[in-house]
């Protein structure tokens, strides 16, 4: 996805020209190397917020396809969804669901995460007449879901009773990616002291992960059956050691140059005329805004690729556009693609970078991907 051979997207089915490129090929491969990364581990691919916003359905159906053990969405909706897109592998649903909910999950086959006391006695009667399998979360220092280790022992007797479906133990890191792993290491600690005491109860979950992408990068896996990884899958990573593990960023964003006009130095561009042009120059107008998920204060700081060179974004973003400043002499037309999120992880648009100049994480521009936005996926 080098943008010099980027299709034009004039003949866009929705007549936006706009769209995600998705390359299922690089998924598959991130599986693989995540895999090897973590000793062979089964892996329970993560796949909410439609794959953090790359396309839920084929993405989950390209993992399944590449050997993912099973999938974890984040609610019984994006569970369905997965089911409805064909998708036959266990999925979890890692934010927990009400009682009412269990029937539904049941019915589609769905796992489910155990996270909080609540509820137990109910889940019992439920699950007697619609099974499922559960993952029984331990909130081992994240500090937001999960069975706290105070609240354990008095939820045994209720516990010991949904025994028959708890098929898995889970934490999550709440420090994976610091280079100090000392509380990471505690919440391993609390974790075994959690198991052990399940065990004691006679409750044995044959499956337990504590590991996200960067636990799984910095090999914090102990005696984990399972991993969970989700960001390095789609070729991201907050640490080194996704680089140096070779992760292929999936997707690429890219827009049509809608309207191009050269102008006389001292125009002004933009809401808030933020930017003015130095000397007579050209400015492409693109069909991407801030909602399309192109964060606003990306204007007058980010650059876009357009034949294998990089262009300033200029002036403030807008709801559904965004200007880009190019020489007088540099041959561009209407119709011209350039890459705004490139899958070249060293570039300067790569969202890694992107991500490092706004001071937040990839996560957060690619889950804005707006569902507007058309994806193509390249098998
Ligand atoms: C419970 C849980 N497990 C695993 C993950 C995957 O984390 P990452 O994308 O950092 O690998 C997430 C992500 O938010 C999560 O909430």
């Amino acid at each position: 996805m080098n943008d010099q051979h980027l299709e034009p997207l004039r003949h866009h089915p929705e007549g936006r020209a706009l769209r995600a490129e998705v390359d299922l090929a690089r998924v598959a491969r991130n599986l693989d190397r995540i895999q090897a990364a973590s000793g062979g581990r089964a892996v329970w691919g993560v796949v909410k917020a439609n794959a953090y916003g790359h396309g839920a359905v084929p993405v989950a159906r390209a993992l399944e396809g590449a050997g993912v053990h099973g999938l974890a969405v984040s609610s019984l909706e994006e569970g369905l969804e997965l089911r409805q897109g064909g998708v036959r592998c266990p999925i979890l649903v890692l934010g927990g669901l009400r009682p009412e909910a269990l029937p539904a999950a049941s019915a589609s086959g769905l796992t489910v995460a155990l996270v909080g006391p609540e509820h137990l006695g109910t889940y019992a009667q439920v699950l007697a007449s619609h099974p499922l399998k559960l993952h029984l979360k331990l909130d081992t220092g994240m500090g937001r879901f999960g069975l706290l280790p105070s609240e354990l022992g008095e939820c045994l007797p209720e516990l010991r009773q949904l025994a028959p479906w708890i098929e898995g133990a889970m934490g999550h890191f709440a420090t994976a990616d610091d280079p100090d792993q000392g509380f990471a290491q505690r919440q391993r600690r609390v974790f075994e002291g959690c198991l052990a005491q399940l065990a004691e109860a006679g409750i044995h979950p044959a499956q337990r992960h504590h590991a996200n992408s960067d636990a799984c990068l910095r090999r914090l896996l102990d005696e984990d059956t399972h991993v969970r990884p989700g960001l390095a899958l789609y070729g991201l990573s907050n640490v080194a050691e996704g680089q140096a593990l070779g992760l292929e960023p999936a997707l690429a964003l890219v827009a049509e140059v809608a309207r191009v006009k050269t102008v006389p130095a001292g125009t002004t561009v933009g809401y808030g005329r933020t930017f003015v042009a130095p000397q007579p120059m050209q400015i492409a107008t693109l069909a991407c805004g801030y909602a399309d998920g192109y964060r606003r204060d990306l204007g007058n700081r980010a650059v876009v690729g357009f034949r294998g060179r990089t262009f300033p974004v200029v002036g403030r973003v807008s709801m559904d556009y965004l200007t880009v400043a190019l020489p007088q002499a540099e041959p561009v037309a209407p119709g011209d693609p350039m890459t705004l999120f490139s899958s070249d992880g060293g570039s300067p648009h790569s969202i890694e970078r992107l991500a490092q100049l706004l001071g937040t994480i990839p996560y957060e521009l690619t889950c804005a991907l707006h569902r507007r936005i058309s994806r193509r996926f390249f098998p």
